[in-house]
């Protein structure tokens, strides 16, 4: 019958497309290859300005990025080369904790520097951190004798500066070409700051409280009156996930900092 001479065909065929040695495991060839977690859509435009404004707060480095038009450099890497940009963005408290006019007291020019030397030209992501920490120095934006030392030890990754080495405290932003960090402390590279260590000689209780506050969140947060408005870093995380152009957040990266210490 018709029927069955169909269904005969269609075994043969399967037979002859299923090897005699791969019997056992049925094939599946209309499954795509599951290896392949990277997404297929290019890499969609990241608006820095906007990124920096809806997270954080990060208004102080946002300004300074402003003022000194190193947006626009960091904006056109990330818009026009496959190399990305990689870019350290210290809280407000970290700004907070410098002397008033250190930053005051720089040119244009040193400012300008100085917010270039808070980005690679190149996508990294969390786990690349391990392999740069085998290198002496990674150069900056602001070109190679200002340059910076990653240290990664048990996932805690230390982005180390002339007289600052602060760690990253959460993943803004990781999706090729773009990553953004944020970061516990100024980058103070010594070219710049040559005469004397520009942080304030205030007491140093405020590092260790981002921990504890992961424990206690709201007492800390009220104990810490100038800092109050700040959220931690577990509270900074719900609020940037509920911008929906954001939704390539890599959560999971932002946890392995935490699960692999
Ligand atoms: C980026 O975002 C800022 C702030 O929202 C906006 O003023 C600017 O026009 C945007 N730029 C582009 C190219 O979309
Ligand atoms: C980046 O790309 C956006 C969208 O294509 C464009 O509007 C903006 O002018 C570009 N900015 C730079 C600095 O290349
Ligand atoms: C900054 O500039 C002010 C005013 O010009 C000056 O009094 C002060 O000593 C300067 N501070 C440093 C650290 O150079
Ligand atoms: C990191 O280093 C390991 C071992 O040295 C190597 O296998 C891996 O490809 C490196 N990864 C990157 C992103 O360079
Ligand atoms: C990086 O480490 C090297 C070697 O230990 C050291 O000479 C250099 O001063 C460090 N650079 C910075 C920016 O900390």
């Amino acid at each position: 019958m018709g029927l069955a001479a169909i269904f005969c065909v269609i075994s043969l065929l399967a037979l002859s497309i299923s090897s005699p040695t791969t019997a056992q495991t049925p094939p599946a060839p209309f499954l795509p290859p599951s290896p392949a977690p990277a997404p297929a859509p290019a890499p969609h435009f990241v608006n820095l300005t906007e990124l920096l404004s809806v997270a954080g707060p990060f208004h102080t480095f946002l300004n300074y990025l402003l003022q000194t038009q190193v947006i626009e450099t960091f904006q056109n890497q990330a818009n026009n080369t496959k190399q990305g940009i990689t870019i350290f963005v210290p809280k407000e408290s970290a700004f907070a904790s410098l002397k008033k006019s250190d930053l005051g007291n720089l040119t244009q020019d040193q400012l300008r520097i100085l917010f270039l030397y808070h980005a690679f030209p190149k996508y990294y992501s969390l786990s690349d951190f391990k392999n740069l920490s085998n290198l002496n120095s990674v150069s900056t934006f602001a070109g190679g004798q200002y340059a910076l030392n990653i240290t990664y030890t048990f996932g805690l990754i230390s982005i180390g500066s002339d007289w600052a080495n602060p760690k990253i405290t959460s993943s803004v932003y990781s999706t090729a070409p773009v990553a953004v960090y944020e970061i516990d402390g100024v980058l103070l590279p010594l070219a710049i700051f040559s005469s004397d260590p520009p942080l304030a000689p205030a007491p140093a209780p405020a590092p260790e409280a981002t921990k504890t506050s992961d424990i206690t969140p709201t007492q800390s947060a009220i104990g810490a009156a100038p800092k109050s408005s700040e959220s931690s870093t577990s509270g900074g995380s719900s609020y940037i996930a509920s911008v929906p152009l954001l939704n390539c957040f890599v959560f999971a990266l932002s946890g392995s900092l935490m699960l692999t210490m």
